[in-house]
């Protein structure tokens, strides 16, 4: 240290103090973030709301659990062969090896919502069994007295039932059966509903508690965009995303890089222009010192940032509506316009006969692609991912993991738990479009 004089030497003591603290406040403040190095799953992985939800969701249920059920609490249906809704929410459901969570799914989407709001849904099940009384939600008596439609495959004309029970017994094929049943699940609200909006979910995602008044509110932002032109042809919008792939992006290192030496070069331009201007500072701003500021202070500092993560300092996703045509994840939640419905149906239809087809979200991803489409997602989530383990997954991944919401191991929204603390019950405003 006999490089430096004493008010040098003072400095760096300083500044190590001072980056010792920021780095653990960072270690901190980023712990739930999964892009960030400090990323602790234990608590970011953590439900919180999720867990209220899920509790006051089934309560509200188990008063349709009933054979004769109350009837303002059944379901709006006076069975015309087309119903009159504003959105019809599809739903596939398979059985899964541990719990059914597709009672959570229904409830947490009916259970805040007066009679008025409930008659402009349509909810379509599709219990996705060659042998539906396998799956163990199907006898139950709140299916039908809580949901529009209870559909098996019986309910189509055009499915060959052989081939799907062939499909069923290999997990080999379960993208192709995926792709299948998401298909019918759209063709029930086409043939079944006048519905302009398709909400289509998977049967482990649970709603936030007024997702239905927050959603409305986006329809109606979106089409206004729309007759103002600000806004073309969109496929979705999302109402499930996980923050794991909004992180830094390694694709974009130049633009990161540029960054950090333009950072380093103002540094130093600024200490030595004020070495210039302010005689007194040129006892500080030796030459060496000004090395070890720009060289490994900065650097130091730049380096805590990228570390903490990008969605927590640089927060990309403001409330409101984004564009999310790259990096959203996963199917869990998609509201489409019907216009684009007959579209994706196709394109399904094409993609189940390849010899290796994928599952429905790199399916839809492609089709969006292919067609450059825009895709939206609205922010905070509507909807969190419960995650029932699938058969597909190996049994030792799903045995594991320390909370009982299984989603929380990596297909999972952080947001979704923090941001409705402390909104009203009038939901989120979402009358901004970010890009
Ligand atoms: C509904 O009732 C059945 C028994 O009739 C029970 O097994 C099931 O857990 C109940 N479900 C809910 C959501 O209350």
């Amino acid at each position: 240290m006999g490089l430096f004089n004493r008010k040098q030497r003072l400095s760096l003591i300083t500044f190590a103090v001072f980056y010792f603290s920021l780095f653990f406040f960072c270690r901190s403040n980023s712990a739930r973030d999964p892009g960030s190095f400090f990323f602790q799953p234990r608590e970011g992985y953590r439900p919180s709301y999720t867990l209220q939800r899920i509790h006051e969701s089934l309560n509200f249920l188990s008063r349709f659990n009933q054979t004769a059920a109350p009837s303002e609490l059944s379901a709006h249906r006076n069975d015309p062969s087309v119903q009159h809704a504003d959105i019809c929410i599809g739903i596939v459901t398979v059985k899964r090896p541990l719990q059914q969570k597709i009672e959570t799914t229904v409830a947490s989407i009916v259970d805040n919502l007066s009679q008025a709001q409930r008659s402009t849904l349509a909810i379509h099940v599709l219990f996705a069994q060659t042998t539906p009384s396998t799956h163990p939600s199907y006898t139950q008596p709140w299916v039908s007295n809580a949901l529009d439609r209870a559909l098996t495959y019986d309910h189509f004309n055009d499915t060959d039932i052989s081939y799907l029970r062939r499909l069923e017994r290999s997990k080999k094929f379960f993208a192709e059966k995926s792709l299948i049943d998401y298909r019918l699940s759209l063709q029930s609200c086409l043939d079944y509903t006048d519905a302009p909006y398709f909400l289509m979910l998977e049967d482990d995602v649970v709603a936030q508690r007024s997702w239905y008044l927050t959603t409305r509110q986006a329809i109606d932002r979106i089409e206004t965009w729309q007759k103002r032109s600000l806004l073309s042809d969109w496929l979705y919008l999302r109402l499930f995303y996980t923050e794991k792939f909004l992180g830094w992006n390694a694709e974009h290192w130049r633009e990161y890089f540029a960054w950090s030496l333009l950072v380093v070069v103002a540094v130093a331009s600024l200490a030595l222009s004020t070495r210039r201007v302010t005689r007194s500072t040129h006892d500080l701003l030796s030459n060496s010192f000004l090395l070890v500021l720009c060289f490994l202070c900065v650097p130091l500092l730049i380096l805590l940032y990228f570390a903490s993560g990008r969605v927590t300092v640089q927060q990309p996703m403001k409330p409101g509506i984004h564009f999310m045509n790259r990096h959203g994840c996963c199917s869990q939640a998609l509201l489409f316009p019907r216009d684009q419905i007959s579209r994706v149906m196709t394109y399904l239809q094409k993609m189940e006969d390849q010899s290796k087809p994928k599952p429905v979200d790199t399916t839809l991803e492609r089709f969006a692609n292919e067609f450059e489409i825009d895709r939206l997602a609205i922010s905070p989530p509507q909807m969190q991912h419960i995650g029932a383990a699938s058969y597909k997954e190996d049994e030792k991944k799903w045995r594991k993991g320390e909370y009982p919401v299984q989603g929380a191991h990596g297909v999972w929204s952080m947001q979704f738990e923090t941001a409705y603390e402390s909104v009203s019950a009038d939901g989120v405003v979402v009358d901004t479009l970010w890009p």
